[in-house]
């Protein structure tokens, strides 16, 4: 190996971080604690792979009464958070934390569609900076904050939450199984659901009956891949038309396809005729 290619891999060694680290923004810090406290989450925090920090925007509020939160300048009827509470929330995570280092997400409606290409995109970034999440209430936030603090906004979905805890969630654990070490067999990230633009193909396991693919126990792995291919396939066509569009079928699989489509669609129309008998 070239000295030159010897540096670059150690430097992005130097630059890529062992754990995962998530700083969150929020008014409810304590919506977190089952999620950092369980299952393979939970593990992935004893272990270190996962570390967090939660800032409670309520602590930068004004006044007495902590006000963080007031009317919009158009009229609408709810309410914004605020620019400067919130830039002062923001702000102190730059005490321990370098402004380059860190990678911050608005979770709202108007974000990039999270998706597992995205999820990927942003657990590669996450291996060299942290991740901070903003999680907004009441209407939403003040643009400043946005224009000056925010590197990317992201939804889960077209819909609308009561705020962007329960997003931040769904985002963290989309990217925390993708860390190495966090999932025990990293094998069973392969074939995934959305791998390809394919679902993922039909499981089963005991107890045995003759419902289950016959396929599937004779022990013979090529026609067992196969099956698994041609199933994936066919569910995706089913249930998903808009990913089987992106999908390059080959002349094999379409033809397997349309074998199978003949096969569901005339045990359909026996099972009317019998009904109807
Ligand atoms: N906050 C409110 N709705 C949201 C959504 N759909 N995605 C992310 N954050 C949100």
């Amino acid at each position: 190996m070239k000295d030159s290619m010897k540096d670059s891999m150690k430097d992005s060694m130097k630059d890529s971080m062992k754990e995962l680290r998530f700083n969150i923004l929020t008014l409810f810090p304590s919506f977190f604690d089952n999620f950092f406290a369980t299952s393979l989450v939970g593990r992935a925090v004893k272990q270190k792979i996962v570390t967090y920090r939660i800032i409670d925007i309520r602590n930068f509020g004004i006044g007495r009464h902590k006000k963080v939160d007031d009317y919009t300048f158009s009229g609408e009827v709810g309410m914004l958070l605020r620019h400067d509470v919130l830039t002062n929330a923001y702000h102190s995570l730059i005490r321990t934390e370098a402004l380059e280092r860190m990678y911050t997400i608005y979770l709202a409606p108007q974000g990039k569609p999270l998706d597992q290409g995205l999820a990927y995109d942003l657990a590669s970034i996450a291996e060299k900076k942290s991740l901070t999440l903003v999680c907004g209430h009441y209407e939403g936030v003040d643009q400043r904050f946005i224009d000056n603090c925010v590197d990317k906004e992201v939804s889960i979905g077209d819909y609308v939450l009561s705020g962007g805890e329960s997003a931040a969630l769904v985002l963290m654990d989309a990217i925390i199984r993708l860390k190495k070490h966090v999932i025990g067999n990293p094998a069973s990230l392969r074939g995934e659901s959305f791998e390809k633009n394919l679902l993922k193909h039909h499981q089963y396991t005991r107890p045995f009956d003759k419902n289950i693919p016959s396929i599937l126990t004779s022990g013979h792995h090529k026609a067992i891949f196969d099956w698994k291919q041609a199933n994936k396939i066919a569910i995706t066509y089913e249930k998903r038309p808009d990913l089987f569009k992106e999908y390059p079928i080959s002349p094999l699989e379409f033809n397997a396809l349309k074998e199978h489509v003949y096969q569901k669609f005339s045990y359909q129309q026996n099972k009317k005729r019998s009904h109807s008998k």
